[in-house]
């Protein structure tokens, strides 16, 4: 299948289920805390993503149980929502999606739970940051891979890490996962390239030990090798008609991420 190229109208549309998916975001960071469990969580998402008129993406995606993945220390993605609660000092990662209208939003967080380490506290910056360093250096006519390259150099900067192979970001758009996959790290120039209407959700993940990974007897929880806590950041965001970039899944549309790297945001959207 081709990349989806999108129209000014249809990306109006993306930023609309971005945003449901930015809200419910901000609700479930508002709500960790020691003693809550992934399940309360998953429980404001599927309100907040039903209230804003949307449907949540994951929610039977190849039977996928629940609204929301939230992975604790050790899980790195695709945790499922249970009863056991969050304890102080646990990382967690929370990846939210959502659809209105047809078009798909996708982001996640990683947050701490009550007092946690410095270690940690750097880990999920150093995420956080790979990930904004990923979409400052998506322009028209660059190649995909500078992306990747830039996710990779910006990790290495922050410390030592282990960056996960077989998982990475996507386009975006009518469904949830489009072509490009986007690996997280590799050499810049290659691949497609990017062009006006492009949306790709960009996604580190990152571990303070190994890079290998195994999938839990669930089927679904992506856990470290080593045991190793990890942190997993995404974004979805834009290459807009006038050249320029926007971050769906942003309140802000990126501004204050994409500024540190001299990128203003586009004001189509
Ligand atoms: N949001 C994840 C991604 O970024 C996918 C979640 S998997 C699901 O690719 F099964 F939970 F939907
Ligand atoms: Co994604």
């Amino acid at each position: 299948m081709a990349i989806e190229i999108k129209t000014l109208a249809q990306l109006k549309l993306m930023r609309i289920a971005g945003l449901l998916v930015a809200d419910t975001l901000e609700l479930i960071k508002n709500a960790v805390a020691p003693g809550v469990t992934t399940k309360d969580l998953d429980k404001i998402a599927a309100e907040n993503i039903k209230a804003g008129g949307g449907i949540p993406s994951f929610l039977g995606y190849h039977g996928y149980p629940a609204t929301i993945c939230t992975s604790v220390n050790d899980e790195v993605v695709h945790g499922i929502p249970n009863d056991k609660p969050l304890k102080d000092g646990d990382v967690i990662s929370i990846d939210c999606g959502a659809i209105v209208d047809g078009w798909h939003g996708d982001s996640a967080i990683s947050v701490g739970v009550g007092q946690i380490t410095s270690e940690d506290q750097k880990m999920m910056d150093a995420c956080a940051q790979s990930m904004w360093a990923g979409i400052a250096a998506a322009k028209v006519d660059g190649k995909l891979t500078d992306l990747s390259a830039a996710i990779e150099k910006s990790i290495n900067a922050s410390g030592k890490y282990g960056i996960l192979r077989d998982y990475g970001g996507h386009g975006i758009g009518t469904e949830m996962h489009q072509e490009p996959h986007l690996l997280n790290f590799g050499v810049a120039g290659r691949g497609p390239t990017l062009v006006a209407g492009i949306a790709l959700a960009v996604e580190p993940m990152i571990t303070r030990g190994s890079h290998k990974v195994r999938t839990l007897d669930d089927e679904w929880t992506v856990v470290t090798q080593d045991g190793a806590r990890a942190a997993h950041t995404e974004h979805s965001f834009a290459l807009t008609p006038d050249g320029g970039i926007f971050v769906l899944t942003a309140k802000d549309g990126g501004a204050a991420g994409l500024a540190p790297f001299g990128r203003e945001i586009s004001a189509l959207l």
